[in-house]
């Protein structure tokens, strides 16, 4: 198809969870940080997501909120780079969920692994409700709702991600073509102006009729490089090319974040649920504190005793933070006994306070000031809504929900 111009958008969320911590960090936040400037980036607090499995008690979401935009910002996220949102404050979510709900098996979210994985986990709560068997079908249409092309997430989100795209393919399917798709597309030519109408034809012409790619590519410029068009003849003068109709909601790919699974500092996954974090913004003493009783080789128990690297969960934090001549002296230092424990966690004291201080003095303006907070998401979402309804405009034609 190729006639998805924002094919190049990323788009991911996050459950607002409060306070992140440097396993978040390394496992996503990092990765947006400098997805940033490569792509046009939507980011956004998927607080309805939260609803599916803390429906209850629904008190901490303006402050979790707050706090893990405000750790956004301290990662180095750039408001005015990315687009930097709230799911509830575009409603817009809301309005593709349902419409996608009709032409969704259950089947497909019966199926999701998180589904009957977090219900076994979570048994304390209630989670044989709509909300929660549709939490795959509400993160589609998150995706699909900007038409992003690619999704930064961990592993546990591959198999949203599929489903987004068997959803996605399902409506193309159905709801694809328009009516009277070629005579817009002939229309949208005689947009183009005199000279390049002719060109377009040839071009088309001859890569309908010989496959000539480079005549493709060429047609392609010239739709892409007018900037008089509207976005959907640009779209329909794109599909025409090669003949097919639109994609209205293009197939997003995964874009795996390559996670080091961040050790917390009883030696298992950094993780709010194990009460095992060093957070983004803690403080340095917190830090030094912390580090210092982590957890090493179980079997090095005496300065006198040999380690084993492999064995330790701060060597894995040696992964993440230090160069190669530190892991070198600290593997060969561990294996020799040529140094103790303490010594071998210095460097990883430093350079883990130099990140959090970092983190703190960026975080610092916004702390002492919600409101800008507020102001970076009510802009955002402003932005977010205006590609969201760009979007739906096309949904909702598509449907044939644009009245009588
Ligand atoms: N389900 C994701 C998570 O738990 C959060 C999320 C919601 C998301 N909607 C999304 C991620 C859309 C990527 C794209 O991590
Ligand atoms: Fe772990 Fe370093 Fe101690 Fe070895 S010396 S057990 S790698 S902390």
């Amino acid at each position: 198809m190729g006639s998805n111009p924002q094919a190049n958008r990323v788009l991911s969320g996050m459950r607002p969870t409060g306070q992140l911590h440097l396993g978040n960090y390394h496992g996503a936040l990092r990765n947006w940080v400098d997805l940033q400037y490569q792509f046009p980036c939507f980011f956004f607090v998927a607080d309805w997501h939260a609803l599916t499995t803390g429906y209850e008690d629904t008190s901490t979401l303006p402050e979790y909120t707050r706090e893990m935009v405000i750790d956004w910002l301290a990662a180095g996220l750039n408001p005015g780079v990315s687009t930097l949102f709230v799911q509830s404050h575009v409603p817009e979510h809301a309005e593709l969920h349902l419409l996608l709900s009709m032409i969704t098996p259950l089947s497909w979210l019966e199926r999701a692994p998180t589904y009957k994985d977090q219900q076994a986990e979570l048994q304390e709560k209630d989670l044989a409700t709509y909300g929660f068997l549709g939490y795959p079908l509400l993160q589609s249409a998150d995706i699909l709702l900007y038409r992003a092309g690619y999704v930064p997430v961990g592993e546990d989100q591959i198999a949203h991600v599929e489903i987004t795209r068997e959803v996605a393919r399902r409506f193309n399917h159905l709801f694809g073509r328009e009516t009277g798709f070629e005579d817009k597309a002939e229309k949208a030519i005689g947009e183009l102006g005199s000279r390049n109408s002719k060109l377009y034809r040839d071009l088309r012409r001859k890569f309908q009729e010989a496959g000539d790619a480079a005549a493709l590519e060429k047609a392609r410029e010239i739709v892409q490089s007018n900037t008089r068009i509207t976005v959907a003849d640009r779209e329909r003068l794109l599909g025409y090319l090669e003949g097919s109709s639109v994609a209205i909601l293009p197939e997003p790919q995964v874009l795996l974040t390559p996670t080091p699974k961040l050790p917390g500092i009883d030696g298992r996954k950094m993780s709010k649920s194990y009460g095992n974090t060093l957070g983004l913004r803690e403080e340095p003493d917190s830090v030094a504190r912390k580090l210092k009783t982590m957890q090493t080789d179980p079997a090095r128990v005496r300065r006198s005793d040999p380690g084993d690297p492999e064995k330790c969960p701060v060597w894995s934090l040696h992964q993440v933070y230090s160069d190669e001549t530190t892991r070198h002296w600290a593997a060969n230092g561990c294996k020799s006994a040529g140094i103790g424990c303490l010594e071998c966690k210095k460097p990883l004291i430093d350079r883990i306070m130099a990140e959090t201080t970092t983190m703190r003095e960026r975080a610092a303006p916004y702390e002492d000031n919600p409101d800008l907070v507020r102001a970076i998401l009510n802009e955002g979402s402003e932005k977010a809504r205006e590609a969201a309804r760009e979007t739906l405009d096309e949904v909702r034609s598509a449907m044939r929900l644009r009245g009588a």
